[in-house]
């Protein structure tokens, strides 16, 4: 057995960023808050739509309370309703889905490519084939996900979206920072979601998300949906069907502060990721990253065999990981009415994946600890084999 880092190891870090960029500057923001009581929606939030908008090389941001809010707000905006057919990846978090259920429309789940975890052009085809035939639905949104923080396939996804008359809303609750083809998330599909949960690339201290749009009419049903659908010219008139979908403004001020760390910290995150790539053992499949795209890095994820037998030996090691995702989310029970379709790679990966420590504060002692124990493994079992 390798010696233990001094240092514990963490699955993700949501803590030291505070470090880095001062507690006193979060201290400072919160008083000014407190200070000029717009706690919902307040000063900090707009500031932080613009620059979002900015980082991302979209037109305009509106955030909102959480991912799940700005995806189901898109498609709120885009009036998407029972009847249509919305296709979505499988092996994915269930919110990707859930937004769908909550609209009243039919989620239509994808199989995953084996190699970069994300959704299959060719399968996302035959979806499309086999409800235009039954004819029942109308097929209306893909929901491609980043799956990690890494870029789907989106010229082939847009290309085959904007054929049949479709849109295509990015869940890049993961992969808020990830380029794709020297565009940045947010600026790449129709409309975009992400989530800034803490454990996301950019994370907040709560619960926050934001849908990012190039159309002024789409955000101006995004910024209404988010109120219950709210009148701009009447505030006690709501002319549509909408949420509480605020972001409140304890969040932006935490989230316009992040943002100053967030490329040093991408670039952190590609640095550790590059090591694991570099100095695993060949015995683990690697998730690929499409060439001309940079994941942001929400988790670094392999996948093996024994990956159930790779958990426990890394846990009692004192390396924390996780299976993301253990179950494809057309196999989950309230999902059962919408397993239509045969999904074989996403139940393969559900069975193999493993997530490991990825962070940017990782060290080098920490690093060396998780890859030689992982390489140990594998060298144990490939002696067994041979
Ligand atoms: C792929 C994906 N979609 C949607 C969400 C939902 O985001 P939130 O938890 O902010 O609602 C998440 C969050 O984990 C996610 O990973």
């Amino acid at each position: 057995m390798l010696n233990k880092p001094e240092k514990s190891i963490p699955l993700f870090d949501c803590k030291t960023t505070q470090e880095v960029i001062g507690q006193q500057k979060f201290l400072d923001a919160f008083k000014t808050i407190l200070n000029h009581g717009g706690y919902c929606q307040g000063p900090e939030t707009k500031e932080l739509d613009v620059a979002l908008a900015n980082y991302s090389g979209s037109k305009y941001c509106a955030t909102c309370g959480s991912g799940t809010d700005a995806l189901t707000l898109a498609l709120m905006a885009w009036g998407i309703k029972a009847g249509d057919a919305v296709f979505v990846s499988s092996f994915t978090f269930v919110a990707s889905a859930e937004c769908v259920a909550i609209v009243g429309a039919t989620p239509i789940f994808v199989d995953s490519d084996p190699n970069t975890y994300n959704m299959d052009v060719k399968d996302l085809e035959r979806a499309i084939e086999m409800v235009k035939k039954e004819g029942k639905l109308t097929p209306k949104v893909i929901i491609p996900v980043d799956i990690f923080g890494s870029p789907c396939d989106y010229d082939a996804i847009l290309e085959i979206a904007h054929k049949n008359n479709m849109k295509v809303l990015a869940d890049s609750c993961q992969g808020y920072g990830s380029v794709y083809k020297g565009k940045r998330a947010g600026s790449i599909a129709d409309m975009t979601a992400t989530s800034f949960y803490p454990t996301k690339p950019l994370g907040g201290y709560g619960d926050g998300g934001a849908t990012f749009t190039n159309s002024a009419e789409e955000n101006e049903l995004l910024k209404s949906c988010r109120v219950h659908g709210m009148s701009p010219e009447d505030h006690y008139d709501n002319i549509r069907l909408g949420m509480t979908g605020r972001m409140n403004s304890f969040q932006a001020a935490v989230l316009l502060l992040k943002l100053t760390v967030l490329d040093n910290e991408l670039q952190a995150r590609a640095k550790v990721a590059a090591r694991y790539d570099n100095e695993l053992d060949s015995y683990y499949g690697k998730q690929q990253i499409l060439p001309n795209c940079k994941s942001a890095y929400a988790l670094y994820t392999i996948n093996c065999e024994d990956r159930d037998e790779l958990m426990s030996y890394l846990k009692e090691r004192g390396i924390p990981c996780g299976a993301y995702y253990p179950r494809p989310v057309n196999t989950q029970t309230a999902y059962a009415k919408w397993n239509t379709r045969s999904l074989p790679v996403c139940e393969k990966l559900s069975k193999t994946v493993l997530s490991i420590p990825m962070t940017p504060y990782l060290d080098k002692e920490q690093m060396d600890y998780i890859i030689g124990t992982m390489n140990e493994f594998a060298a144990q079992k490939k002696n067994r084999a041979a």
